[in-house]
């Protein structure tokens, strides 16, 4: 193994100089200019390098997507905008957004892999034959069948569709990081599947075959595809309003409804010392997924800050229907699901629960609630998500791991 000693041992061969690349000045095109050096070391015989070196004589070192300028002024706090920025997007600093920051740093805080997670009460009790009830089975499977295509559906949308449009770096950071997040979700879905020996082509074709898990998914691609067009850009109202759309269908109702009657169900279930392992994978997810839901709120409240032209009462009521059709067809899942009383819940209790969301989801953006009076009948999934209780939760992780210890479900 190497040592500072021997590192800082002098080279006995001197290595030959660097060419001298001349910085280049202000106008953007200009090509960088590579001054011949005698002392420099000249290869033979590879024609590849030297079309490599003509190459590299036509750099021009302000290219790139964002319009860099040589020479321009260093960016400023005030240039920084959510969206049609001119600024150059590849310095992170000075922070604008301080809570896209934290949030990145919180979400590396709480990093985990599924890996970690003990499964084998789950597989014990899947292949036992009196272990579930075929009700508790169909909402374990629907609930993978959903989730493992949906996290993929997720990061598709953010790496394919948003990032280019969200023209902030810290922003921008907190995405790459929830894009990393949702490959661990689809990561621990797998897990679940792969370790209870599940049907794989069963699970991961049900958003296209099972008629509730594939309206959900096929309600949030098409926000995707409205956008995902590379020459699609933002810089006009209508342009504006559809990224803003996006942001809504994926932030509030994708991650912040679509998930909810699923992870209730098999939150309720850990609950019930019934496959605790999966409830555990799903613990974590739902932690992750609470913060993607306030970072999402938090960029859409930007943006409609910064662009007030786009927030007209017609694109409210646009966008109040979105949240409907949302809710319509998360309670199409739970009925779907949920034939009859189940883990202490039914379709009925679940379809407040969702109605208590979406009101909540609605205050979030500004708009009005829809359904007064609507309670939260799961006091217990506010408790797992109590983001005050986060950093505690996580502190003590590592230590119940190890043990091979659960969670707490109180
Ligand atoms: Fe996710
Ligand atoms: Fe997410």
């Amino acid at each position: 193994m190497l040592n500072w000693d021997q590192f800082n041992e002098p080279d006995e061969v001197t290595a030959p100089p660097a060419p001298v690349v001349k910085a280049a000045q202000p106008a953007a095109s200009t090509p960088v200019e590579v001054t011949p050096d005698v002392n420099r070391f000249e290869p033979t015989g590879s024609a590849a390098y030297e079309n490599a070196l003509k190459a590299l004589e036509g750099l021009d070192v302000a290219p790139g997507l964002e319009e860099l300028e040589m020479g321009a002024q260093r960016v400023l706090v005030d240039d920084k905008r959510m969206i049609n920025c001119r600024a150059d997007l590849n310095q992170l600093v000075p922070f604008k957004y301080d809570w896209a920051w934290t949030k990145y740093l919180d979400g590396c805080a709480n990093h985990w892999m599924p890996q970690e997670v003990n499964m084998t009460a789950d597989i014990a009790l899947w292949r036992a034959n009196d272990g579930l009830s075929p009700e508790e089975r169909i909402v374990i499977k629907r609930s993978l069948g959903f989730f493992s295509t949906a996290d993929s559906l997720v990061a598709n949308n953010l790496v394919l569709s948003i990032y280019r449009l969200i023209t902030n770096p810290e922003c921008r950071q907190y995405l790459l990081r929830q894009a990393f997040e949702e490959a661990i979700h689809t990561h621990a879905y797998q897990y679940c599947i792969e370790s209870l020996g599940m049907d794989e082509g069963e699970i991961f074709n049900m958003y296209r075959e099972i008629p509730s898990v594939a309206k959900k998914a096929a309600w949030a691609l098409k926000y995707t595809q409205a956008i995902g067009n590379p020459a699609f850009q933002t810089g006009t109202v209508e342009n504006d309003q559809e990224l803003l759309k996006n942001l809504i269908a994926f932030y509030c109702v994708m991650e912040g409804l679509f998930f909810y009657c699923g992870f209730t169900q098999i939150l309720s279930m850990g609950r019930r010392n019934k496959m605790t392992g999966v409830a555990e994978q799903f613990q974590y997810i739902l932690r992750d997924e609470s913060m993607h839901v306030n970072f999402g709120i938090d960029v859409i409240n930007q943006i409609k800050n910064e662009n007030p032209q786009l927030w007209t009462p017609a694109f409210q009521a646009e966008i109040t229907q979105m949240m409907m059709e949302g809710l319509a067809l998360e309670i199409e899942y739970a009925r779907d699901t949920m034939p009859r009383g189940i883990l202490g819940m039914n379709a009925a209790m679940m379809e407040e629960y969702l109605k208590f969301i979406t009101n909540r989801r609605l205050i979030q953006i500004g708009l009005s609630e829809q359904f007064s009076g609507a309670e939260n009948p799961f006091p217990w999934m506010s408790e797992i998500m109590d983001l005050r209780k986060e950093k505690n939760f996580f502190e003590t992780r590592v230590t119940e791991y190890q043990v091979g210890g659960a969670l707490s479900w109180d």
